[in-house]
């Protein structure tokens, strides 16, 4: 496929997304306003979904087959059905995140969205995340810049850890085998920053990078439909999205950083390094 072909469908691809993404908004928000949202636990005792959160992926799903007969897919709530591990090829595959953010999308706090990213032959080339309850749209296709509500975003300049408002993951620190790790670098990273927020959506978080209101992000053992769509968008907004200890990362097992410029994403990574040395708590 020539480039200017290979641009034209992922346009497609791209234009046909966000307005799937946009409809399911008012789906979910159905939800949302509700007084009390049901909600089932997986097989984690923190870790929740609604019947929104399958609606959302069923419409996702339904609508992007239709359009795009040969893309595969990704869908958080379908792996868990399926208990299956998500395969990534080289085919156009859409990686989605129906509600990311499900404890806040029960709780009634405003930070979750709806996130689809989609890779061709392994690369990020399309993001989409909606925040409904704020109505913002977050989006970008490879190469043509990122965008909120249409208008061009970009990421801070901030290059030095102690300037910069980080967002912190604090969720996963319930999970034992990654507990110590988590504590170490949440603490090194928050003792060295001038500010910190933990939004309670790694793909909300990975916006506000994108837009610059957050200058750097970092989580390891989330899964490919947390970080997909929000990672290309803060690529395309100038910022860097990388593995957590330097160099690409993995979509399948996105242990990353995020940051608004390299010289961050190095202070990050430097600190990282220095809290996984750690044999104590002490800071
Ligand atoms: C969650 C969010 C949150 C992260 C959790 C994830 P979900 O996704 O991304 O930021 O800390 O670990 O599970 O379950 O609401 O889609
Ligand atoms: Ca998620
Ligand atoms: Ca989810």
């Amino acid at each position: 496929m020539s480039d200017s072909s290979e641009e034209q469908t992922i346009q497609k691809y791209y234009d046909v997304a966000l307005e799937l993404v946009m409809k399911c908004g008012p789906v979910a928000s159905e939800g949302y306003e509700q007084a009390k949202t049901d909600y089932q636990t997986k097989d984690a005792f923190y870790d929740f979904v609604t019947v929104y959160d399958k609606k959302v992926e069923d419409l996702l799903i339904a609508g992007l087959k239709k359009a795009f007969p040969e893309t595969q897919f990704i869908g958080e709530e379908d792996t868990a059905t399926n208990k299956s591990e998500p395969e990534l090829t080289d085919a156009p595959t859409w990686i989605i995140d129906p509600i990311d953010g499900t404890t806040n999308f029960i709780r009634r706090f405003p930070n979750w969205c709806i996130s689809v990213g989609l890779a061709i032959r392994k690369e990020l080339v399309v993001g989409i995340v909606y925040i409904p309850v704020v109505n913002e749209m977050y989006s970008a296709w490879k190469g043509q810049g990122a965008y909120l509500n249409g208008q061009r975003i970009s990421v801070s300049k901030c290059t030095k850890i102690k300037n910069a408002v980080f967002g912190a993951e604090l969720s996963l620190i319930q999970y034992p085998p990654i507990h110590d790790k988590q504590i170490k670098r949440i603490c090194k990273l928050t003792s060295n920053c001038s500010g910190c927020r933990s939004m309670g959506s790694a793909a909300v978080s990975l916006c506000y990078v994108a837009r610059g209101s957050l200058d750097c992000f970092a989580v390891d053992d989330l899964h490919p439909w947390d970080i997909a769509g929000g990672a290309l968008i803060i690529r395309e907004a100038g910022g860097l999205v990388q593995h957590s200890k330097g160099g690409e990362f993995s979509i399948l097992k996105p242990d990353c950083i995020a940051a608004a410029t390299p010289e961050l994403a190095k202070d990050m990574i430097d600190l990282i390094n220095e809290a996984d040395e750690l044999t104590d708590f002490t800071f």
